[in-house]
């Protein structure tokens, strides 16, 4: 391994850069697009998607790839796998981790997913699937609230609501398959029962194709549990977010709770992925609640989380690169996990306005303490570079200004929690744009949604 390709630009793909290029054995990150943060990470280099030779029809992602020399792939965000990427890049002979077509349609379709839980019996809520309106309605009227109504296709987050009563059911049905306010994703709903509990976020890494079941290699390796913070608000308050912070791992999550978990939810997946003939190297999330029976599935993500992944790869205590080797080659079985002590936390930083209309360009400005707390590193997301310099050789690091809604995250890892913590707003605070906000309580008590209606 030598040349890996990142595709994406967010948060999450700078922090799997940023371990990539930890390794030794990996010369040179390609980031397409990548965004402020690889352009001045070590051994990174960005590459827009928009090249003069790649050639009409050819997937522009392994294009770029097979000129660059790559030898591996690493996809970050599910669009470009509900689409098929990951079999572009098997067919121009660059081994890729992140699933094929088929087995991407678990995230890309909320039906199909909740079709393969009830085949495996994968521990999950009841649910129906509706194409009509009316029936869709009947069915909220007699069944009764608190309900949750999802739009089948993938509608970036939006495309959920739990309703309180039947009235809001009625009203996101009307929202979801009539208004089309999340377009042909609503089309279809999928109609669920309520879960109460509290949420997690398990990722895990995934080896499993027909050649490695016979070889019996096939394997799921889950991760440190994680925990996202949805709502913009200290206490979990204010309008939903695509995720304000995260802290891994989670003292609520004991021994117990990860056996049910192994035993209900991802050894039933396991079987299910091998029974369809999937090709499925790659990672998955499961968005985990814990009720008082025990954890159910509330969806299948075919990638890294975000800001998850800002937490769970730093408390890596093995080299990620060798770690996607082993899934894309069928050792991921005999791969040694070692995690490091205590905790890491996160906070999010958003542009001000956030989750609604916000300004993009403001510049970012960064106190030199900011390199002086301990075991710290800010991931970008949504900044690029202030000046895109021609001259890829300058070694100072380049300013960056906003480019999107969540900007950054501010990540610790600490043998404690209390230090993790600190440490991660010690960094927050050498931070400064226009506009600026970030929740004050990421991993604290009471900080977490509870699932209570
Ligand atoms: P999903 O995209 O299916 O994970 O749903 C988005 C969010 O809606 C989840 O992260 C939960 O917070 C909430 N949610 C989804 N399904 C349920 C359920 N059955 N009961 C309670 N909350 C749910
Ligand atoms: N943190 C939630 C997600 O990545 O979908």
């Amino acid at each position: 391994m030598s040349k890996v390709i990142v595709v994406g630009s967010g948060g999450r793909e700078h922090t799997i850069a940023w371990r990539l290029a930890l390794s030794s054995k990996v010369e040179e990150v390609i980031c397409v697009p990548g965004n402020g943060g690889t352009a001045n990470e070590k051994k990174c280099r960005n590459i827009p998607l928009a090249q003069s030779y790649i050639k009409d029809g050819e997937n522009p992602y392994a294009a770029i790839a097979k000129h660059e020399g790559c030898d591996l792939a690493v996809i970050g965000p599910e669009d470009p796998l509900a689409e098929g990427i990951a079999d572009a890049f098997w067919n121009a002979g660059i081994p890729c981790v992140g699933p094929k077509h088929d087995g991407a349609q678990l995230e890309a379709s909320k039906d199909l997913s909740k079709e393969f839980m009830a085949k495996y019996s994968v521990a999950c809520a009841a649910s129906k699937t509706f194409t009509e309106e009316q029936a869709a309605h009947d069915y909220v009227e007699s069944h009764g609230a608190p309900i949750v109504i999802k739009a089948d296709g993938l509608a970036a987050g939006k495309g959920v609501v739990v309703a309180a009563t039947v009235a809001d059911a009625h009203a996101a049905i009307k929202d979801i398959m009539v208004s089309g306010r999340v377009g042909d994703a609503g089309k279809k709903l999928v109609i669920e029962d309520y879960l109460e509990g509290v949420e997690i976020s398990i990722l895990a890494a995934v080896s499993v194709t027909p050649e490695y079941t016979k070889e019996n290699k096939s394997i799921i390796v889950p991760f440190l549990p994680a925990r996202d913070h949805k709502r913009l608000c200290d206490g979990a308050k204010g309008p939903n977010t695509g995720g304000m912070g995260a802290v891994t791992p989670l003292d609520d999550v004991t021994p117990q709770v990860m056996e049910q978990f192994n035993k209900t939810i991802l050894e039933p997946t396991l079987k299910g992925l091998i029974a369809e003939n999937f090709d499925y190297r790659g990672f998955i999330f499961f968005g985990v609640m814990i009720t008082k029976n025990g954890p159910k599935l509330l969806e299948y993500n075919v990638r890294l989380g975000d800001p998850e992944t800002q937490v769970v790869l730093p408390m890596m205590d093995f080299d990620f690169a060798d770690m996607c080797q082993s899934i894309v080659d069928g050792t991921l079985k005999d791969f040694k996990f070692a995690w490091k002590k205590g905790y890491a936390v996160a906070p999010v930083a958003v542009s001000g306005g956030y989750p609604n209309a916000y300004k993009k360009g403001i510049k970012i400005t960064i106190d030199a303490k900011a390199n002086e707390i301990k075991n710290t590193k800010i991931f970008i997301a949504g900044a690029i570079e202030a000046r895109r310099s021609a001259d890829k050789t300058a070694s100072i690091a380049h300013p960056m200004v906003t480019s999107g809604g969540r900007v950054l995250a501010a990540c610790s890892q600490a043998d404690s929690f209390d230090e993790a913590w600190s440490n991660a707003y010690a960094l927050m605070k050498t931070i400064h744009f226009d506009g600026m906000f970030y929740r004050k309580d990421i991993g604290l008590p009471g900080a977490a949604e509870s699932g209570k209606l």
